[in-house]
C-alpha cells in the first residue's frame, strides 16, 4: 500500500472542532425573544428554532420554560398563557383559540395535543380549516390546567377541559371532560386510578427557597 505524503493526511477534528450539526437548530433565548413581539418574557425562557408559533402578541410566558423542537403553537385567535418552570415537549401541538393556561410547573411530554377549539364531528355543520366560519359549528373553550399538572407522551386534550392542581395523565390518554385535582388519571377516556401524591409540594417549597443561581 502506498504511503500517504503528510499535508494529504486526514485529521479526524475533535469534538469541539466538529462543525455544528445540520440536524439541531438550538434554542432562542429570552434576550432573542424580547424582541419578537411576544406579549410577555420572562427570565430564562428557551423555544427550540425549529418550533412555529403564531399569534405572537397573545402569548405570555412566564420564567424558566422550555419548549421544544417541532412545537406547533396557533394563537393567533385565542391566547397562550405559561407560567413558572413549564415544559412542552416536543412533537405537541397548541390549538389556542379557545384560550390555554399551563400553570406553574406544568408538564407536556412529547407529542402532547392540546385544542381549545374543534370542529364538530356530528355531520351537522362543515368542517375543517378551508370552509367559512358561517358553515361551520366548531366548539370553543378555554383548556386550564393548574399547577403541578404533567401529562403523559401522546395525550389528547379537548376543549373545556380543566384539570385541576397536582393531576397527572398517562400516556396515549384522551381526556374529554375535567379532572379532579390530586389524581392519577389515565385511558380512553382517561379515568383517575389512584391519588397522586403531594410530597412534590414540600420539594418545590425547598426548590424555591434555594438562592437563585444555583440550581435555579
Ligand atoms: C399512567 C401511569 C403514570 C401509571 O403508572 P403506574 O402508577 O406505575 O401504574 P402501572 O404501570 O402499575 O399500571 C397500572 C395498570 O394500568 C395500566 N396502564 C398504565 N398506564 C396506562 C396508560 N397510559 N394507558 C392505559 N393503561 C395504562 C397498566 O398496564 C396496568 O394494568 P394492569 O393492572 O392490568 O396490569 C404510567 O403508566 C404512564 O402512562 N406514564 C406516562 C409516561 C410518559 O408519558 N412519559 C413520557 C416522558 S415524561
Amino acid at each position: 500500500m502506498q504511503d500517504v505524503p503528510p499535508d494529504k493526511i486526514i485529521i479526524l477534528p475533535d469534538q469541539k472542532q466538529k462543525t455544528a450539526n445540520p440536524f439541531y437548530k438550538g434554542y432562542f433565548k429570552s434576550e432573542e425573544l424580547l424582541g419578537m413581539g411576544f406579549k410577555s418574557v420572562g427570565e430564562n425562557v428557551k423555544i427550540a428554532k425549529n418550533c412555529t408559533i403564531v399569534g405572537l402578541d397573545k402569548i405570555s410566558l412566564g420564567n424558566n420554560i422550555q419548549i421544544d423542537e417541532n412545537v406547533f403553537i396557533a394563537a393567533n385567535v385565542g391566547p397562550l398563557n405559561v407560567g413558572d418552570y413549564v415544559h412542552i415537549g416536543g412533537g405537541s401541538h397548541l390549538s389556542c383559540a379557545g384560550g390555554i393556561t399551563l400553570s406553574d410547573f406544568c408538564g407536556l411530554s412529547q407529542g402532547v395535543r392540546i385544542y381549545s377549539a374543534t370542529d364538530d364531528y356530528t355531520g351537522f355543520s362543515l368542517t375543517n380549516a378551508t370552509v367559512p366560519e358561517k358553515f361551520k359549528n366548531v366548539k370553543i373553550a378555554p383548556v386550564f390546567f393548574g399547577k403541578h399538572v404533567l401529562i403523559g407522551s401522546g395525550c389528547v386534550i379537548l376543549p373545556g377541559v380543566q384539570i385541576g392542581i397536582g393531576s397527572s395523565v398517562g400516556a396515549l390518554s384522551l381526556v374529554n371532560i375535567s379532572l379532579k385535582e390530586w389524581g392519577v388519571y389515565f385511558g380512553i377516556p382517561a379515568k383517575r386510578i389512584k391519588a397522586r401524591s403531594k410530597n412534590l409540594l414540600e420539594l418545590e417549597r425547598k426548590f424555591l427557597e434555594e438562592p437563585i443561581g444555583t440550581n435555579r
